[in-house]
């Protein structure tokens, strides 16, 4: 048996070289963590879950036309993903109030937003991912106007895309986190949606009763984890068999 060689190891997931030139193996761990991994627990099956969920989000994208660096699933915990040069940041849509806006604004959680807002957050676990302007992006060099764009624009496809998946079953999407890599072919670049979009990165709330199916339930101790995912799972048709 061959060893695989490791290129990044983060907090829930790991990336592998793929088997052909410009791809990588991403794994799932069952690792959960919160508040910048002070928060921390193995929880069972939830990296099979998000494996499963962030292929049927990817897929749908994918079939849609808004591009992503998913190629196949290739067993339980691992999908074959393209290489992408990742941006260092995170983009967060919102639909609805709740968690850092909130606390950042005085807005009561569950407050409907006057439209969708989009927010930029770098990367960079020693800082904690803080909020940064279009102008910081800017002058910092992190992406460029045409990018901003782009990315503004992908995000509201994201948006759209996700929230009619979840209406359909009965679930608000409240918010999400992307991020987002360039593909370079010749002379052009394309962003494309990369990472993962699971239960991990979305607030997900029973249209009906307003439970939590997402990682609030670990970070606020609101019951059991799988139970939420696997539920957004069910919903979806997404069950994680034995393939
Ligand atoms: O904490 P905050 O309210 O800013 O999170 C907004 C959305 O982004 C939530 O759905 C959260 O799960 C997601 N997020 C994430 N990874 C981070 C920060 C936020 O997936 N590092």
């Amino acid at each position: 048996m061959a060893r695989r060689t490791k290129v990044y190891e983060g907090k829930a997931k790991i990336l592998y070289e793929g088997p052909e030139p410009g791809t990588y193996i991403q794994y799932f761990k069952d690792d959960a963590t919160a508040f910048n991994a002070e928060k921390r627990d193995v929880i069972d099956g939830k990296g099979v879950l998000n494996n499963r969920l962030s292929e049927y989000f990817m897929v749908g994208l994918n079939t849609i036309g808004v591009p992503t660096h998913f190629i196949r699933r290739v067993n339980m915990r691992e999908q074959l993903v393209r290489v992408v040069d990742m941006i260092p940041l995170e983009v967060v849509v919102r639909n609805i109030a709740a968690g850092s806006i909130s606390k950042r604004l005085g807005i009561e959680e569950g407050t409907q937003l006057p439209r969708p807002i989009i927010e930029f957050y770098y990367k960079d676990d020693a800082l904690g991912d803080p909020l940064v302007s279009e102008d910081h992006i800017l002058a910092f060099g992190w992406a460029t106007h045409q990018d901003l764009d782009d990315m503004v624009g992908l995000a509201a496809r994201v948006n759209d895309f996700l929230s009619g998946v979840m209406t359909g079953v009965g679930i608000k999407l409240v918010d999400f986190k992307i991020e987002i890599g360039r593909i370079y072919e010749g002379d052009f670049q394309r962003l494309v949606v990369a990472d993962e979009i699971s239960p991990d990165s979305c607030r997900l709330w029973d249209a009906k009763t307003g439970q939590k199916l997402d990682k609030d339930v670990f970070r606020r101790d609101l019951g059991n984890l799988s139970e939420a995912y696997t539920e957004v799972a069910r919903r979806l048709g997404v069950m994680p068999g034995n393939s």
